[in-house]
């Protein structure tokens, strides 16, 4: 997939001056934590996860228990579970576009029947909860939605999650979501989707919002026992357990985050308010103001790009400057994903002036 091969991971970090293609906050160091891991048993653990660190991200939601949260690692692993444990090919799955490829790729790989759910930049990127209605088929197993969303950072409000639910309940279907993006809100996160009906599975993950991707710790939580048992038996075949170190430092992470989170914060605001001047003004470029999350969508106007492959080509080898292309997502490349949570202001500011040459560059 085009983002496997040309995400920053895999082009190198040192080639990209003005990193505006991720979509999480800058990477902490181990220093930084100031975590001892002198004492710890390397022994396997727990196969549902650390008790205390189950207990932990449960107490912060309604409705759920240390046995309603399964430690995953990341939530990659944790969508990858649900999708093998609980699609065939002769299932019906609804999801929405673009998105992250692992919500479109695996069901695909699985080859079942995919109805998706074409988020429009004209109607806001917004969630209809009545597209996915009219999508339902009696062989319909699974809803698969994410909030806030991945590359358009727009959410789906409580009420609309709601009639998800209602909508889940009532076809006795698979609610998953993807809630990936959840602390990164711009406000407080609306109610999990888990904690409102025991229809729904939540995925989140330390990933986005802390600057620490590389530990791979996510969750899923379900109020339905049963289903927390199939998933159970899933993460046994892939991994037993998750890595006991990575367990440790997110749990004492989550313990002592509050400093950490008030810095990240103050930074992913500052760049937001710049973002917004800039785009507010832009005679080429139009956006959907993202609601939650650390990217957005933004899309040439119709007819101002002439050569997309040589803008793209231009920001990254003449301005060290890197977004998101729109074939990333399966979309135009019109298109691309802009993150604002990862380059501090300077390099940030840079790169929005980066792009703006790029555009006088190719607009000759
Ligand atoms: C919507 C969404 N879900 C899941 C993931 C996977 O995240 P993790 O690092 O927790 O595996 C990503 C990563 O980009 C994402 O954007």
């Amino acid at each position: 997939m085009p983002i496997e091969i040309e995400s920053p991971e895999s082009l190198g970090y040192d080639s990209i001056a003005c990193n505006l293609a991720e979509s999480s906050v800058r990477d902490l160091s181990f220093r930084d934590l100031g975590i001892d891991l002198q004492e710890l048993i390397l022994a396997y653990g727990d196969h549902m996860g650390k008790p205390a660190l189950r207990e932990l991200v449960a107490a912060s939601h309604r409705n759920l228990e240390a046995a309603d949260v399964l430690i995953t690692a990341g939530a990659a692993a944790a969508l990858f579970m649900v999708h093998t444990a609980f699609l065939r090919p002769q299932d019906h799955l609804v999801v929405l576009r673009p998105n992250y490829a692992t919500n479109i790729e695996t069901p695909r790989a699985i080859g079942c029947q995919i109805s998706f759910i074409d988020l429009l930049f004209e109607e806001g990127f917004t969630v209809s909860v009545e597209k996915i209605k009219k999508a339902i088929r009696p062989n319909t197993r699974m809803i698969s939605v994410t909030t806030p969303h991945n590359p358009t950072g727009t959410e789906i409000g409580e009420y609309a999650m709601g009639e998800l639910c209602r909508l889940a309940e009532l076809h006795g279907i698979v609610l998953l979501v993807d809630e990936t993006y959840r602390d990164l809100g711009f406000h407080e996160p609306s109610t999990l989707a888990a904690s409102l009906s025991g229809q729904a599975i939540s995925i989140c993950s330390m990933s986005k919002a802390y600057g620490i991707p590389g530990i791979r710790l996510g969750w899923l939580m379900t109020q339905n026992k049963y289903w927390q048992e199939v998933l159970l038996a899933a993460k046994e075949q892939i991994c037993i357990c998750n890595s006991v170190v990575d367990e440790e430092i997110g749990y004492q992470f989550l313990l002592g985050k509050d400093p950490f989170i008030a810095g990240i914060g103050k930074q992913t605001q500052e760049n937001f308010r710049q973002l917004c001047d800039w785009m507010d003004h832009h005679a080429y470029l139009e956006w959907v103001k993202p609601t939650g999350g650390v990217v957005c969508f933004p899309r040439f106007r119709e007819g101002t790009l002439p050569d997309a492959e040589r803008f793209y080509h231009v920001l990254l080898n003449q301005y060290q400057t890197y977004v998101g292309p729109g074939h990333w997502f399966e979309q135009e490349m019109r298109y691309f994903r802009l993150g604002f949570g990862w380059e501090k202001k300077e390099a940030f500011m840079a790169g929005l002036e980066n792009i703006d040459r790029a555009i006088r560059d190719c607009r000759g």
